[in-house]
């Protein structure tokens, strides 16, 4: 078998590492919860979710990927578990694989309004003062409700990635990651100068900054614990795999604080963005949930700015850079799992593992389309996927991971692997374990529970 393939800098591990984290869930998904769950109360439960219980997660499947060194099913595996924890593995890839195949269709819809942005149709006959929502909103239908424009940009998407994951872990992966975050962190700070200094952005930081506990309720902690799980991209294996490219000298607590904190750092500065912009435009009433946020109400807030398409076309390139590098980790995720499980070679594996998304992300685009028929029960395949992969599978695995390196793990996998192999100290190795065994497993179990009372 061709030797291990593993990353081959501290910062392109990082990078990849971040590019995974960093996607739409930043973006899109997290301004939307801030909004629904109060605001700043809501940012703060947030920070404690990402560091009392993302980091350990974080650590736990790094530790296994980079001792088991394989997918998310062999390092179960190599680490001698019986059958019901590999089978953890086995449940990270599907959820993974159904999480692809919507995901595709989302990085699809942003490349969609770059291309518009920067040819300028998106703005074609809008005004600069008056509410433009009809208009968007109608634009929104045809770019995401449609036949033939969601399926093509869906198909660039698809085909982006299989050239990337070609290339292979060192070429692919975290060549683009070493070009891409930098790019992104760059274009988000130019947001940010933008949105800080607009009229009247007070209004949306206080929003943002100033705490109102009355909102909290339980909901808000599962809400928020949810997102930490999908921002910090936890529980699809997606981890375990790239930790099994981690060299023996990475430090794995350290890279997960970076990772946490980088990704927090992000949908921070996103919400810096894009809070002070709605209330600026006195667009508060508007709908900040879903694709109306990004789609509608961030156009109609570019279309007031002076230089609208620079502003766009910058949006929507961090969005489309954002969803694609986290795309290919979790395309990673099955290419990793065919490469070591049948010894297939990458480009193999890679085409093993697209060529059905081609079909699967078809049908989540078209089910987008009322007209198209493409519903399960009615509802569509789309919002099947999301819901099943992200509030059922996603905590299942994340649980049993805790449970597995906690509990059942052979010969103390964590405290050898946050030590590198007894070469330094750890001083957090106690908490962590503490964590995995008792809060963890009994959290994302109530997280799970939810979902269904
Ligand atoms: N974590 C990424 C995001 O925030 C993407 C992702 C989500 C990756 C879920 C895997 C699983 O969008």
């Amino acid at each position: 078998m061709a030797k291990k393939a593993q990353f081959a800098s501290k910062i392109g591990l990082i990078a990849a590492t971040v590019g995974s984290a960093v996607g739409l869930g930043n973006i899109w998904r997290f301004p939307a919860e801030t909004q629904a769950n109060g605001g700043a109360a809501f940012l703060i439960i947030y920070i404690a979710c990402v560091f009392i219980l993302g980091v350990p997660v974080m650590v736990s499947e790094f530790a296994l990927g980079r001792a088991g060194r394989s997918d998310a099913v062999g390092s179960f595996k190599n680490l001698g578990a019986a059958r019901p924890w590999w089978a953890v593995g086995g449940l990270a890839i599907i959820a993974s694989y159904m999480i692809l195949s919507f995901y595709m269709v989302v990085a699809g819809w942003t490349l969609e309004y770059l291309v518009a942005s920067l040819s300028g149709h998106l703005y074609d006959g809008i005004s600069t003062v008056s509410s433009n929502s009809a208009i968007f909103t109608a634009r929104m239908q045809d770019m995401i409700g449609s036949t033939w424009n969601p399926l093509i940009a869906t198909y660039v998407v698809i085909v982006l990635n299989i050239i990337i994951l070609i290339l292979g872990v060192q070429k692919g992966i975290e060549r683009l990651s070493n070009i891409m975050m930098p790019l992104l962190f760059v274009i988000l700070l130019v947001l940010c100068g933008v949105g800080l200094t607009l009229p009247g952005a007070a209004a949306g930081l206080e929003f943002f900054l100033r705490p109102d506990f009355s909102k909290v309720n339980s909901s808000t902690v599962l809400n928020a614990l949810g997102q930490a799980f999908f921002s910090l991209s936890l529980g699809m294996g997606i981890l375990i795999t790239y930790a099994s490219y981690f060299p023996k000298s990475t430090k794995l607590t350290r890279t997960a604080v970076t990772v946490s904190m980088l990704d927090l750092m992000v949908a921070v500065l996103v919400g810096f963005v894009i809070f002070p912009a709605v209330t600026s435009f006195s667009l508060t009433g508007e709908s900040l949930q879903g694709s109306t946020l990004v789609f509608v109400t961030l156009p109609e807030v570019f279309a007031r700015m002076p230089a609208t398409q620079v502003w766009s076309v910058l949006f929507f390139l961090l969005l489309f850079v954002a969803a694609l590098t986290s795309t290919i980790s979790i395309a990673e995720v099955s290419v990793a799992f065919v490469t070591d499980r049948f010894r297939t070679s990458r480009l193999t594996a890679t085409m093993v593992v697209l060529i059905p998304i081609f079909g699967l992300s078809s049908v989540c685009a078209l089910s987008q389309n009322p007209s198209a028929g493409m519903t399960i029960a009615g509802h569509p395949v789309f919002d099947l996927f999301d819901d099943v992969a992200t509030n059922i599978l996603l905590p299942v695995v994340a649980m049993l991971t805790c449970v597995y390196v906690g509990w059942f793990a052979p010969g103390k996998l964590l405290l050898t692997e946050v030590t590198n192999r007894g070469t330094m100290r750890s001083r957090t190795h106690g908490a962590i374990l503490f964590i995995l065994r008792f809060i963890a497993p009994v959290l994302t179990a109530i997280i799970l529970l939810s979902r269904f009372l």
